[in-house]
């Protein structure tokens, strides 16, 4: 069992970014999988900071440089072992250009052009490079290069690992069985998102998903925030008319939200914790929210720290990861290249 996934070195990671993807993967280290004949294996994990998908919207080179290190430190701070799992940076493994060069020629335009988050961007900018076009290319690149079972991500990521899946199917109808091929090139990757959380919403419009993209620092709390902004940020996110702490996504999207983080970060049920707010103020329960959060993203905060006093010891995991993820990619690559006639 393989699994894949990857974060964007843009903007600033957020609690959105963590309960939807990074805490999923944390889980997923230690998943042991039932294989035929009763065996149990753990999954492979590779995770990884996508470097080349944040270069497809204008950014800031030294910037850029330091937010790759930051989206390191914020996976190892989340309690992902560079032991256990392949953490590295896509732009040190070029197989990733070389496949999503390949399967451009044969990713239909039309399926491009119907993809949600490519209109959602293209519309924000003034000038739309092929790049961003080309994107989605890109990350099943990524993820097709290591053979990949699950991809964990968020909601909005589904529509991109399905065109992935559709790439994968074509490709290996193309190219698979042939003379120059003796099966399947590549495995099939299926998205997975969490039932509760694949969605947070915005602080300050609860009718919108958290983005990093956001103009609003109010509207999502990053894993770097200190006590005192996420005080300030949680005492004043939207809430609802009312005054009942109630799981009412619909009625009431704003105190809904704040329930599901509440949750997620403390492990408790939301019906728990309806009834331990049964009767209180919404500013009660803001405060009792700020102080979990305050606390959970302590080691966030620390790991930052210490990677701005010794920032080697990040580059060293990275190291050692862009060679482990290379020899897998160069296996598949040789296979790719064979079955399309290249040399
Ligand atoms: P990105 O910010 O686009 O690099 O996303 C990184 C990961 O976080 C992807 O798996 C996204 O699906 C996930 N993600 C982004 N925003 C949210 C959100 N508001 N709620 C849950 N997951 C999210
Ligand atoms: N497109 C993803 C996002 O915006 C990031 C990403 C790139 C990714 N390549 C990937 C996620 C491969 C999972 C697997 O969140």
């Amino acid at each position: 069992m393989r699994i894949f996934s990857g974060i964007q070195p843009s903007g600033d990671i957020h609690i959105g970014n963590y309960l939807g993807a990074i805490k999923q993967w944390v889980a997923l280290q230690n998943k042991v999988y039932p294989v035929r004949g009763g065996i149990s294996n753990k999954a492979d994990c590779i995770f990884c900071i996508v470097d080349w998908h944040a270069i497809t919207v204008p950014y800031n080179q030294t910037m850029l440089q330091r937010k790759i290190k930051e989206v390191a430190a914020i996976y190892l701070a989340a309690g992902l072992s560079p032991e256990k799992n392949i953490i590295f940076v896509q732009s040190q493994v070029k197989e990733h250009a070389e496949l999503a060069w390949l399967l451009n020629t044969i990713t239909p335009l039309g399926d491009l052009q119907r993809m949600t988050q490519f209109k959602e961007k293209a519309a924000k900018q003034a000038n739309v490079e092929a790049g961003l076009f080309n994107y989605p290319v890109l990350m099943a690149a990524d993820i097709l290069l290591y053979q990949t079972d699950i991809v964990p991500v968020g909601e909005d990521q589904k529509q991109h690992v399905e065109l992935t899946r559709e790439i994968a199917r074509r490709f290996n109808t193309r190219f698979g069985k042939t003379e120059l091929s003796s099966g399947e090139v590549f495995s099939l990757p299926k998205a997975q998102t969490l039932k509760i959380g694949a969605k947070i919403m915005s602080l300050t419009a609860p009718d919108k998903k958290m983005s990093k993209s956001d103009k609003n620092p109010q509207a999502s709390i990053t894993l770097f925030d200190s006590p005192e902004q996420i005080k300030k940020k949680i005492s004043s996110a939207t809430t609802d008319s009312g005054h009942e702490i109630k799981f009412q996504p619909k009625e009431k999207p704003g105190i809904s939200n704040l329930l599901t983080i509440y949750s997620l970060f403390s492990d408790k049920s939301i019906k728990d914790l309806e009834k331990a707010f049964l009767g209180k103020s919404y500013q009660e329960f803001k405060a009792s929210l700020s102080e979990i959060l305050i606390e959970k993203l302590k080691p966030f905060r620390n790991k930052k720290a210490e990677l701005d006093k010794s920032p080697e010891s990040i580059e060293k995991i990275l190291a050692d990861g862009a060679l482990r993820a290379q020899k897998i990619a160069q296996a598949t690559m040789q296979k790719v290249r064979t079955s399309m006639g290249l040399l």
